[in-house]
């Protein structure tokens, strides 16, 4: 019979790397947790209105990467392509911010679905950490949200990190900002790629996030975002940036930087690092003062960030870091005849009870094939038994690494092993 392969764009995580993904996940709750965001477990699937109202019809995520199909009951059901419009549904649905003044600060980790094209850094499962925070208009929660974001890559260990900010304003400087570049790019229009050209009366600012050459050079010396703020947006923005560098947090202003998804206004932002090729984005967030309004809530201004752990796991790497690896270390039970088998299968027990890591061959191997699993297994310690160990109560302890070997007895086994762990 045929294989059947795993589904273009998405990747199994195999035992022997799944550690790094629970070392990472570990920070994220572990850095959430002092920030004081609580975790919330949304669907993956949701009705496909909520993104077309949520995350905007006109965006490329929606328009063309969804996962999209109707359910046997005929229902259209979209895979989530990120995580804010289902945590602000379930914020509405669930009373969260529902009375005049609620605050809510929530994190997720979890996997979204686009249909992209596939390549390093680029998936079409890939899972994200992401946090956001409800209630609070004031730009001392767009930086809570950044520097959580930037401490948790420091927790990880990332180099190389390069913060870049940028505002689009409310919803009257991003509308007077989106007349500005239409007025620019219309009278360059047959330069633009074709996707750009209808961009241009759909969709303007995510020409400036093409990748398209044409589109590039028809975007240079395009009018800034700064240029259409209002007077409360500039200050807004100022201070964000005030209170970035009393934080001692590099950042850069690029002008240019727009975003994904249509539901941003104010502050955005973007993280990158190196050893991650042309997808070097590692996160990114921003706020989005009308989208809870807009998803049927009342109106509730909210900020957060999406940050994917696929490219965070390649930039480590790439980066040569190595992670805090919290994995118990193994001990490996090795027997000489099947007395001692018995003896061994009941010592496993009692010290996975006690909470060792612990394990042994169940198909009766020879001593030298056990010696061998071990290995393989990359056990730390060996216990083994045989007659002489039967008689006197005992079991011989090995400490792979160093290669060490004692004789202890049964009643001390529990306490020389944690020391020795
Ligand atoms: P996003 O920039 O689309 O934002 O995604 C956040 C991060 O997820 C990206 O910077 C990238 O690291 C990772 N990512 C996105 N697409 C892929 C992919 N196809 N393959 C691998 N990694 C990917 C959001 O999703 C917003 N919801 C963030 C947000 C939260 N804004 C406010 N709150």
């Amino acid at each position: 019979m045929s294989k059947i392969n795993a589904p273009r764009g998405t990747a199994d995580t195999l035992p022997a790397d799944s550690w790094k993904w629970q070392a990472i996940e570990e920070i994220a709750r572990q850095i959430a947790s002092c920030y004081h965001f609580a975790e919330i477990r949304t669907p993956i699937f949701e009705s496909t209105d909520l993104f077309h109202r949520g995350v905007g019809e006109a965006s490329d995520i929606v328009s063309k990467e969804t996962f999209t199909f109707n359910d046997r009951g005929g229902d259209s059901i979209t895979l989530r392509p990120e995580g804010t419009a289902g945590v602000v549904r379930a914020a509405i649905e669930n009373n969260l911010i529902a009375q005049e003044g609620s605050r809510s600060k929530v994190f997720y980790i979890g996997p979204n679905f686009r249909y992209e094209r596939p390549q390093k850094g680029r998936l079409r499962q890939h899972h994200q950490f992401g946090v956001e925070a409800f209630g609070v208009a004031e730009p001392a929660q767009d930086v809570e949200c950044i520097l959580l974001q930037m401490d948790f890559y420091r927790r990880c260990g990332v180099q190389d990190l390069s913060l870049q900010i940028n505002s689009l304003g409310d919803q009257e400087s991003k509308r007077r900002y989106r007349d500005a570049l239409v007025a620019y790019l219309s009278p360059k229009a047959d330069q633009l790629s074709e996707d750009s050209r209808r961009r241009l009366t759909e969709n303007p600012l995510r020409i400036l996030d093409s990748k398209d050459p044409r589109d590039q050079a028809a975007c240079e010396g395009a009018p800034p975002a700064g240029e259409s703020l209002s007077d409360k947006s500039r200050a807004h923005f100022a201070a964000v940036q005030k209170l970035l560098a009393e934080a001692g947090a590099d950042f850069t202003v690029n002008a240019n930087l727009v975003r994904g998804f249509d539901y941003y206004t104010e502050t955005l932002w973007e993280v990158t690092a190196s050893g991650l090729g042309s997808q070097n984005a590692l996160g990114g967030g921003g706020r989005y003062d009308q989208l809870v309004e807009n998803l049927g809530g009342r109106p509730t201004p909210g900020v957060g960030f999406g940050s994917g752990l696929e490219r965070l796991l390649l930039a480590l790497e790439a980066q040569g870091v190595s992670l805090p690896d919290a994995r118990k270390p193994l001990i490996w039970l090795i027997s000489h005849g099947p007395a001692a088998r018995d003896a061994c299968w009941k010592l496993l027990a009692e010290l996975r009870t006690a909470g060792f890591a612990a394990d042994m061959d169940l198909s009766d191997r020879s001593v030298k094939a056990q010696f061998k699993m071990a290995d393989r297994e990359k056990a730390k310690f060996c216990l083994v038994i045989g007659d002489t160990e039967l008689a006197d109560a005992s079991v011989v302890l090995k400490n792979l690494t160093t290669g060490d070997q004692t004789t202890v007895s049964r009643a001390d086994l529990l306490e020389t092993l944690s020391i020795a762990r």
